[in-house]
């Protein structure tokens, strides 16, 4: 098989530190690693496999001989950075949200769109991390029955706002717990997420929705290349280290038996159906803790709406630091080498 040079643009992040472990739990077929960052992490060591890499300041002349460019350092740096990983003839799978509604930019889930990867000008687009868990997740209900409308709400858990926010949660707790502090510090979030719920996720909208709830809305109709779904999300943010969870309520169009319902989920790939009561009588979900460092993302709770003759509520949680990020984007490259499309 070929074998490719990847670089990994925040391979110091929370996400790119994940994409390190996918990496090497999947064997990905690597020639050379080149892992970026910002100046304050040149020269750092990080191990890979056997291997000590040094980490480099992100340049325009970093992507020399790179065939695949993961980028992972936030939006601003893909604008500037992209560019010339593209120039360089480097394929490249961004995580931000940077080009994710651009025309020429596929936005892909490969459960979903694989297909759509193929056609590109050298930039896929990864979706936002509570996109992409809810798009696996709903894609067995809609190939039986196109899905008009959803209404969620996530519960987000810290390390989706990256490296220093799963920092600011454990020092909150702390100095609650240990030091008996009354007034806690918080830089990454707008209030305290110790022991708190916070419904604010990026910044507000003129329409009243905050960025991530419109992502939400916005990618969704995308990846599904149906603009007649309507989404409407409430985004929160939970103190919890790792993995999104989602209630989600959808209308679809035709009537869906639940049975049905469930046979479509638990045999669709890249999701664990579990919604059960083991031999003594414990009902059986999912949570962030059974979620976080797997790569399926889970369903659970699933049960007819009561308020809605077309409708079905489920609660899913997926680990957003993978599925949600590094696992997707690597996916993505995958399909390029595993004959998929
Ligand atoms: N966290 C998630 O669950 C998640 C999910 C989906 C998508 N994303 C997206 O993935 C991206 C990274 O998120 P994250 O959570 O991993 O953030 P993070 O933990 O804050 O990490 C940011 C990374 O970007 C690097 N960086 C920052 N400024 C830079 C610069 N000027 N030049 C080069 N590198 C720079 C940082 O390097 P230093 O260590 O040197 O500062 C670090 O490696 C964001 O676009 C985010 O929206 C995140």
């Amino acid at each position: 098989m070929k074998e490719f040079n990847v670089a990994v643009v925040g391979a110091t992040g929370a996400v790119g530190q994940v994409f390190l472990q996918i990496l090497e739990q999947r064997a990905f077929p690597l020639k050379n690693l080149i892992l970026l960052a910002s100046e304050r992490s040149e020269g750092k060591v990080i191990k890979f496999k056997s291997e000590n890499i040094q980490v480099k300041k992100l340049t325009r002349n970093s992507f020399k001989d790179v065939d695949i460019a993961f980028f992972s350092a936030g939006a601003s740096r893909s604008k500037e950075y992209a560019k010339y990983a593209v120039e360089s003839g480097a394929l490249v799978i961004d995580n931000s949200s940077a080009f994710r509604m651009d025309d020429d930019v596929p936005l892909v889930v490969p459960e979903v769109n694989s297909s759509k990867a193929m056609k590109h000008n050298g930039i896929i687009a990864n979706p936002n991390c509570s996109t992409i868990i809810m798009a696996v997740a709903i894609k067995p209900i809609y190939d039986i029955s196109p899905i008009k409308k959803i209404v969620v709400s996530t519960y987000q858990a810290v390390s989706g706002a990256g490296y220093r926010a799963i920092v600011e949660l454990e020092n909150q707790v702390k100095d609650i717990i240990c030091l008996k502090k009354r007034e806690v510090k918080n830089e990454v979030f707008p209030v305290q997420i110790a022991f708190n719920v916070i419904p604010h996720i990026d910044v507000f909208l003129d329409n009243g929705y905050t960025k991530e709830e419109m992502k939400m809305h916005n990618e969704t109709r995308k990846i599904f290349d149906d603009y007649k779904i309507k989404v409407t999300a409430t985004t929160v943010r939970v103190p919890v280290f790792t993995s999104h969870s989602e209630a989600i309520t959808l209308e679809t169009k035709d009537k869906i038996k639940i049975e049905d319902a469930k046979f479509a989920l638990k045999k669709a790939k890249g999701l664990k159906f579990l919604d059960d009561i083991d031999k003594n009588g414990n009902f059986k979900y999912p949570t962030p803790i059974i979620a976080s460092g797997k790569d399926d993302v889970y369903v659970g709770r699933l049960r007819e709406d009561i308020s809605n003759e077309n409708g079905l509520c489920m609660w899913v949680v997926g680990d957003q630091l993978r599925k949600g990020a590094a696992l997707n984007a690597v996916q993505i490259a995958e399909l390029f080498f595993s004959g998929r499309i």
